[in-house]
């Protein structure tokens, strides 16, 4: 992406959960988890300019207002450098949104990203990571991006290895949950809580370079989400008609995903699915990607 002139952007990846466990509750209000994450090429554009104060532009209304992460980002980051200007963030949207993707953290990594060369080149990375954690749980994560084991609340990172070729076929049904992440966690039983072996068992099996096990993508999420949403059993049901190795839950949810071994296999059952679901459901077939798009401008 090549930036206007006065403007710096990137692009900001989804991300996928290859298997989540939720351990306990901390006394902080928020849950320990174990989980691993992979970044997909599945992007949306945000694009920066030096502004008196710090405003939002969304390409649609959805994703903008207030409380939109790119922007308590860009804030933290300007209060933290003492910076006198703010920034007009311009956001394409083409993440779904409160999908179990990661769109909000990721929008508010890239806007850190971004802020930072924009208005606090001098800020060393420490201190933005910061300003990342106090922005939501998963932004740590965009900051860095590819495929990591993330324990504590998803913000303490090990990178594994980066991977073979992969691809995913998402499909994001068209439901909302208000509140949905409080609300799913909230939702959570004593029975859906554990240690974590499976997703400790596959980080292990990438950190010695072997493919992933589709058995080891369980969700803790499950049990809860089907709860409120009943109709998602029968949308997965849909899903593991169509015989994918696997179907799994990506987040707190709604979307789920179906790892597949090559981009044929995955535009085939991706045509079938849009075909099946059709208004239901957005289909989106997206690669693994390792690292993260380069800053602009
Ligand atoms: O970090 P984020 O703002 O996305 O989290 C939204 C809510 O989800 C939190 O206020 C908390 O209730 C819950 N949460 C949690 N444990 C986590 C992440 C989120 O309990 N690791």
């Amino acid at each position: 992406m090549i930036a206007p002139a006065g403007w710096i952007a990137t692009r900001a990846p989804a991300k996928l959960n290859l298997g989540l466990a939720v351990l306990g509750r901390r006394d902080d209000g928020y849950h320990d988890l174990a989980t691993i994450f992979q970044t997909v090429a599945l992007y949306d554009g945000l694009a920066l300019r030096r502004a008196p104060q710090t405003i939002l532009d969304g390409t649609d209304s959805v994703g903008a207002g207030e409380c939109n992460l790119a922007l308590v980002a860009i804030e933290r980051l300007r209060a933290r450098a003492g910076a006198g200007e703010g920034a007009e963030i311009r956001l394409t949207k083409a993440i779904p949104i409160a999908a179990g993707v990661g769109g909000a953290s990721s929008d508010a990594a890239a806007a850190l990203r971004t802020g930072r060369a924009l208005l606090a080149p001098a800020l060393a990375e420490p201190a933005v990571a910061e300003r990342a954690l106090g922005s939501g749980s998963d932004v740590p994560l965009f900051l860095r991006g590819g495929r990591a084991l993330g324990t504590g609340r998803g913000d303490v990172l090990e990178a594994l290895p980066p991977l073979a070729e992969s691809w995913f076929v998402i499909v994001v049904p068209g439901v909302s949950i208000p509140r949905k992440t409080a609300t799913l966690y909230a939702s959570l039983s004593a029975a859906d809580l554990g240690g974590g072996e499976a997703v400790f068992e596959q980080a292990e099996r990438l950190r010695r370079g072997r493919g992933l096990d589709p058995g080891l993508l369980g969700n803790a999420f499950e049990r809860a989400l089907y709860g409120l949403r009943p109709e998602l059993v029968e949308l997965r049901g849909v899903i593991e008609h169509r015989g994918p190795p696997v179907v799994a839950l990506t987040g707190a949810g709604p979307s789920h995903y179906a790892p597949m071994n090559d981009p044929e296999a995955a535009s085939a059952l991706a045509a079938r699915l849009r075909e099946e679901l059709g208004r239901r459901a957005v289909v989106v077939e997206a690669a693994a990607v390792a690292g993260l798009p380069a800053v602009r401008g």
